[in-house]
């Protein structure tokens, strides 16, 4: 039997790299998928895939920041598999957000106030809205798992993507309340912190040069960049039972990119 057999676990930004990895090893553990992102044509792609290999999945297109599209994909889950067992908010805006949405990831005497509030708006409010919908739905099966995505950019400085980096600090802070707050109820909260891994978010800033690509690779002391199915490894450890006694806490996978000095 699989490490989720059964569960309904709930993925945004899962089009896509972290998020699609995330859902297929979810699913190949017996996990019924609830995909969401805010591309239409990604979701469909994703789920086709994922029933395709023999896992449960359905679509649930929306942008975590509006309320309305989150309370959607919610009912979606409930309507469709009873109820949620497995928040797993990973959506966010990076690097890529420059060419996609025309948000600059600057520092922060540079950065509008405009693309300051779009990037609090998705990274941090999609986070607040999935939890303060999506929380009594836990409750309301005996309890459950949110897993959120920071990054290592939480936990040291930048020199650029400052709004983004507040976010991610303002992640690891909400999920360390909830985990306290809720875990009398059987909800455990913990935080994924990703070091530089190969996905869109980071090709045309960071990775598409090769000779960027291979000063980042010859930082990290694993001398190598990560890739989503190393994230989604941890991930799947985090909301399986083998993690029933870890809550509130951050997890770096990151190669020991961030130990060096
Ligand atoms: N790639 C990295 O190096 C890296 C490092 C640290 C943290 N992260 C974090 O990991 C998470 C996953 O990123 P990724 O690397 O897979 O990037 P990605 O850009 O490949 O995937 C992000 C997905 O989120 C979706 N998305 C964006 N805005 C959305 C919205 N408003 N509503 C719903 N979906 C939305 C996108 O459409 C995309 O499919 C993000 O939270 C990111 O900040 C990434």
């Amino acid at each position: 039997m699989g490490q989720l057999q059964g569960k309904v676990a709930l993925i945004t930004g899962a089009g896509r790299g972290q998020g699609l990895a995330a859902a297929r090893r979810f699913a190949a553990e017996g996990a019924r998928i609830v995909v969401n992102d805010l591309e239409p044509q990604s979701v469909k792609t994703a789920v086709e895939s994922l029933r395709a290999a023999g896992g449960e999945a359905v679509e649930a297109v929306g942008d975590v920041s509006v309320s309305l599209d989150v309370r959607r994909v919610l009912t979606i889950a409930k309507d469709t598999f009873g109820g949620l067992d497995i928040l797993y908010n990973n959506a966010g805006i990076g690097y890529s957000a420059t060419k996609r949405f025309g948000v600059a990831m600057s520092d922060v005497v540079s950065c509008t106030e405009e693309d300051w509030r779009r990037i609090l708006d998705i990274n941090i409010g999609g986070v607040f809205l999935f939890c303060k919908y999506g929380i009594p739905l836990l409750i309301e099966r005996g309890g459950g798992v949110i897993l959120n995505t920071a990054s290592i950019a939480a936990l040291r400085g930048g020199a650029d993507a400052h709004a983004y980096t507040a976010t991610k600090g303002a992640v690891l802070a909400l999920t360390r309340a909830i985990a306290v707050t809720y875990g009398s109820k059987g909800v455990r909260a913990n935080t994924l912190c990703p070091g530089v891994i190969d996905t869109e978010m980071i090709h045309e800033a960071l990775i598409e040069r090769d000779d960027v690509r291979t000063a980042l690779a010859r930082n990290t002391p694993l001398r190598r960049i990560g890739t989503a199915e190393d994230i989604a490894e941890v991930a799947l450890f985090l909301v399986s039972d083998a993690s029933r006694f870890i809550t509130g806490e951050e997890f770096a996978v990151d190669g020991g990119l961030i130990q060096r000095v």
